[in-house]
């Protein structure tokens, strides 16, 4: 079964309220595909607006981060059921943005993994090496670690719908992509350590997408890979570059 490749936007802690609907619009006649899943992962006061505005389009709204707590005194979080109230599907996970500067551990992201599926809300759960990692030869063994962890306890069947993305940090908003070589290698491993933790059917199912300074210039070698589904996108998802890269081919 051929894997349907999925786009997302990360916009990270940028746009207003005001200024998402603008881009949404912006967007709209740019990001219409029949064979990609195209999604915007938007900062939390922006979700209704944007929920509101993608009404009737082919683009879902991703939340970038969610607490593991059903409710009660965890001042300034959000929950998974707020997040399905408002009209969410996906939620970004373990971006390393909030590993470094909020200190997240895979322990807590797996804590996160499990209520956005008890919820129903599918995790783009994010691993990715750092430069030094990488030349001291460790990547695949950090990353195999970011996402036994991060699963651990996920069934099969969850596993199965859900979205890793492969961020090296080195690349997130460098403009130092990684080769679709060195993209592929890691997404393939990653794919590997899914079919050695569950099996053959789960590893050609869950969808494994590339992100780092992914861009109009650059996706389409990318997402050729035979194990790259598609990007988590930055930078370039706040520009109608994005048009191009859900429309990459
Ligand atoms: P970038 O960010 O595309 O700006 O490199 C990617 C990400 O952090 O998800």
């Amino acid at each position: 079964m051929a894997r349907r490749k999925i786009v997302a936007g990360n916009w990270k802690m940028n746009m207003t309220p005001s200024e998402a609907v603008a881009l949404v619009e912006t967007l709209k006649p740019l990001v219409q595909s029949e064979d990609v899943d195209v999604v915007y992962g938007v900062p939390a006061i922006d979700i209704i607006p944007v929920v509101e505005a993608v009404k009737g389009t082919n683009v879902a709204v991703a939340a970038e981060n969610m607490y593991f707590e059903e409710k009660g005194a965890y001042t300034g979080e959000i929950s998974p059921a707020m997040l399905v109230d408002a009209g969410v599907k996906y939620v970004i996970l373990g971006h390393s943005e909030r590993r470094d500067y909020f200190k997240e551990t895979d322990a807590d992201i797996n804590k996160k993994v499990l209520k956005a599926f008890e919820h129903g809300l599918t995790p783009i759960m994010c691993c990715g090496e750092s430069l030094e990692q990488r030349q001291q030869g460790i990547t695949m063994d950090w990353i195999r670690q970011q996402v036994k962890i991060g699963f651990q306890n996920v069934t099969a069947d969850q596993a199965k719908t859900a979205v890793i993305a492969y961020e090296p940090i080195w690349a997130i908003g460098t403009g130092m992509t990684a080769t679709s070589e060195q993209a592929e290698e890691v997404c393939k491993g990653i794919r590997e350590c899914i079919a050695e933790m569950y099996d053959d059917a789960t590893a050609a199912e869950i969808r494994i997408q590339y992100g780092g300074s992914v861009n109009a210039g650059n996706a389409a070698e990318l997402f050729a890979m035979p194990d790259i589904d598609g990007g988590l996108v930055g930078g370039a998802s706040l520009k109608a570059d994005f048009g191009k890269i859900v429309n990459y081919k």
